[in-house]
Parts: C-alpha cells; structure tokens; sequence
C-alpha cells in the first residue's frame, strides 16, 4: 500500500477506455485505491467483476493484481466525492478544423464539479485527455468553478498531465514514462500530483512543471516533433530507392548516433497513423492557423503522410501482373494492437482495392477492426503462413513479431514478391524470394 506524507490512499480515473482502464489497473497494482468511473456501465460491470474492459497488453493480469485496490462506478459525483485525486480520460475528438471538442470532458466537469461542491477536503482535478491549448484555463475551468461554486488554485486543483503511451504497451509507458508534464494552477496541486506520480512510477521521471497553456502545447509539440520526424526518414527512404547502392537502414543507424537526432522513430518505412499522430499533427496546424502563425510543417507533414500508401500501392502495382493475388501482413497502425485507426496498411488495402485488386489480408489481431471497414472485399486469412501460401505478391506493413515464426519452407514453395516495408525479413526469406525492400535501391530488381 502507499504510504507517506502527501501521498494520495485513494484516486478516481473518469473514463475507462483504452487509456482509462490500464491506467486505473496500473496504479491500483501499485498499491493506491483507485474508484473508475464511467458512463458506460458494460465496462464498469466488467472491472467490477475483475475482466479487462479493452484490448490491453497485460491489462488482464494488473486488475486481477490490484483487484482488492480497484473498483468502479457509473456515478461520477460519488467517485469525486470519494478521491483526492481526479483524472478525467475522456475522448476528445477531432473537429473539422483540426482543432480537439471538449464537450465530454465539459459533461465529465459538471459532475465532477457536483461532487468538488459537497466536500470539504481538498481535491486535485487532473485533465488527462489531449485539449487544445487554452481549454483548461478558459472552458474547463469556468465549468469546475460554476458547478462547485469554488474558487480553482485556492479550494479545489487544477491541473493538465497528459499521457505519452503507445497502444500495446500502456501499462510499461505509464508507469516508466520518459518525463511527466505538469501543468498546474497552484504549487500545491502540482505538489500533490508530484507525490502520485512518484508513488507510482517504476522509475523516477523528471516532472516538468509549468502553467496549463505550455503543458497543452507541450503535449502538441511531443507528438508533431515524432511525426515529423517519421516523415522525415520516411523521405530518406524515398531518396534511398532511387539512389543507386542506397539503403535508408545504413543512413539512419548512422545518423541516430548523432545524439542531436536519436534513433527512436527514425526508420524509414510506412507513415504513421494511430489514434494520436495524424490527429496531434492536425491540431498543431489548426492552432498555428489560428493564431496566424505559418503552419508549412505540421501541414506538410501530414500531406506527405498521406502520400505514403498511395507510395507503397504503386509498389506494389509494378510489381503485381494482371490477376496477381496480393497478401497484406498486418493491419493493424502498429503492432500489439487491433486499432486500426488511420492505419497505413488499412489504406494500402483500400488503395488496392480501389485499383481492382485480388487482395488477401491477415493481423494477428485487428481481424474483426478490418472487417468493419474494408468488408468482404478482401479474403481474410487463417494465419500469416496461409496468407503468404495463397498470394503472389506479399506486402509487411507493420512488423508484428509473430511474422518473424512464418517457417521459412513456406517462402520455397513457389517464387513470390516479397515486399518488406519494415526491412524484418530473415535472410532465408530474402532468398527464397523476389525480396523487395522498401528504402532500398533495388534498381536492378525492378529495372
Ligand atoms: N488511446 C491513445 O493512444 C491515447 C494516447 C494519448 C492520449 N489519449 C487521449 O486520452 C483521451 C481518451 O482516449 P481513449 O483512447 O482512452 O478513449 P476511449 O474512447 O478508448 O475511452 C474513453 C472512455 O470515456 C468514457 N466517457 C465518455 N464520456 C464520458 C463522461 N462524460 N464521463 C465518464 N466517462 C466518459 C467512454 O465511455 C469511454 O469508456 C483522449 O483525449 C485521447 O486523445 C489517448
């Protein structure tokens, strides 16, 4: 159990979705009760009955740990009542305009505010959702204020602590992050926040402490600086293929050692997509705009994003005859996850089957994500071994490690093209096949 002076024995987590629920498992297992809630009651019954609410690596395995830490309510009011401490995890979803709605965190505010009314003691309120820069100083907290009647920096905190996880590994980052953002309206609510964090990070992240306008921004700015540079290796692998004896693995593993640059994110392969990047990059264009600032880079980027599976279909078409049957490993917007959300080998199957295209597709977990959206259109395989049995042409794109355990015989049976997006094909494969890697001259290969 926590334990320590200013340490909180009890938070509330409003919103138990893909980022609510593994972080309400997370510090439940680290020994601080944590009351979830949310207006879906299907989840909340679930934690409740100790089930994962989501798709979640580990998720499973942290409620049952923290099973006696962690229970959860439709009834926000109540929960506030009870906690210290309140993260609210709602959506935000994009606008038109780039730009991010707070009407769910506004509706959460409301009860929250309900509850702040009735207590004495005092309570920080944590935005953790992405909002656009200004939400938590103007709207949000003119909404705490009127429903609790209080004053916020004085009776009740405030504070913006955004989350930098991937889908997959949400438990790992959230409790090993590489720095936390703080944005606060008072020392005291930044203290106390500062306690939580300490009490249940693994590691010891430097919290960076700051007013809610540079932490909004700052949550912005993490995630544009990551796209362009995706977009920027992305653009050394395009100059790589036509560049004779050009390998983009060579030059990024060269110039990652340049501790100005680092090699995270930097490897040439498809863009980027997910329920944060592409949406992220947008809203730094929207609040450049709008403050009348140029918005070239955020709006570049995210133009030749886009560019990027129309790229890998034309590929693909030059190296596909007339009938080929086309395999797409992977389709999930990264590994060890079923979203689908702007996910790039989505695109490139739409992009096929836009040109007419026999396609067959196979993801160790985003199947039924697919179904939805691509239909019957494509023959959705049984496993990775099937997929690349059945096609003549086979596209990876997105390195899931159980490709790595398709046996190697399978790639002998007969010649295919192998198109490698991610460069993760073993030497065997290589072979055995017309082995097409992205990034890389291949000049002779496809004249
Ligand atoms: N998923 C990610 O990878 C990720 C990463 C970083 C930041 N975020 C941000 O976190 C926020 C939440 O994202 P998510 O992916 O967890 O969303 P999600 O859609 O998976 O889950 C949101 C949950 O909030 C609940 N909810 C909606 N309105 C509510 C209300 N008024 N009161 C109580 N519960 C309510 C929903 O029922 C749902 O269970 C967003 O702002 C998102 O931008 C998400």
């Amino acid at each position: 159990m926590a334990k320590g002076k200013g340490i909180p024995q009890k938070v509330a987590v409003i919103g138990l979705g893909k980022l609510g629920s593994p972080m309400a498992a997370g510090v439940s297992a680290r020994g601080v009760a944590v009351i979830g809630a949310d207006l879906d009651s299907t989840k909340v019954e679930k934690i409740n009955r100790g089930e994962a609410p989501v798709n979640e690596t580990g998720l499973a395995e942290y409620i049952r740990r923290g099973r006696d830490w962690l229970r959860a309510t439709t009834d926000l009011e109540a929960a506030t009542i009870e906690s210290e401490i309140v993260f609210i995890i709602v959506p935000t979803p994009s606008e038109p305009q780039g730009g991010f709605s707070i009407r769910h965190v506004l509706s959460a505010c409301e009860a929250i505010g309900c509850g702040l009314k009735k207590k004495k003691a005092f309570t920080v309120v944590v935005i953790t959702s992405t909002v656009m820069p200004g939400s938590t100083e103007g709207p949000i907290r003119e909404c705490l204020e009127k429903h609790s009647g209080k004053k916020a920096g004085k009776d009740f905190g405030l504070c913006y602590s955004p989350e930098f996880i991937a889908l997959g590994s949400v438990i790992h980052d959230f409790l090993n992050p590489d720095f936390i953002l703080c944005g606060e309206s008072d020392a005291r609510s930044g203290e106390i926040l500062d306690a939580f964090y300490q009490t249940v990070c693994e590691n010891e992240p430097y919290i960076a402490h700051m007013n809610f306008v540079n932490a909004e921004l700052s949550k912005l700015a993490v995630n544009t600086f990551v796209t362009t540079k995706i977009t920027y290796a992305n653009m050394l692998a395009h100059i790589c293929e036509r560049l004779p004896g050009g390998d983009v693995d060579k030059v990024t593993a060269a110039i990652g050692h340049d501790t100005r640059i680092g090699v995270k994110y930097l490897k040439g392969a498809t863009g980027y997509g997910g329920p944060c990047f592409p949406r992220d990059n947008l809203a730094m264009g929207a609040l450049a705009r709008g403050l009348e600032v140029q918005a070239a880079l955020a709006e570049t980027t995210d133009h030749q994003n886009r560019a990027e599976a129309i790229r890998l279909a034309d590929l693909v078409n030059r190296h596909a005859k007339p009938g080929a049957k086309i395999g797409i490993l992977g389709l999930s917007y990264k590994p060890d996850t079923e979203v689908i959300e702007e996910s790039q080998a989505i695109l490139l199957a739409r992009e096929l089957l836009d040109g007419g295209r026999d396609l067959l597709v196979y993801d160790p977990m985003a199947m039924e994500s697919a179904r939805v959206v691509l239909g019957d259109a494509p023959q959705y395989c049984g496993s990775a071994e099937d997929c690349v049995r059945q096609s003549d042409i086979v596209v990876i794109a997105v390195p899931w490690e159980e490709f790595s355990r398709i046996p190697e015989s399978v790639f002998f049976e007969r010649r295919i093209v192998l198109i490698d997006a991610w460069r993760i094909a073993p030497d065997g494969w290589r072979k055995a096949t017309q082995y097409v890697p992205v990034g890389v001259n291949t000049s002779e290969i496809i004249g």
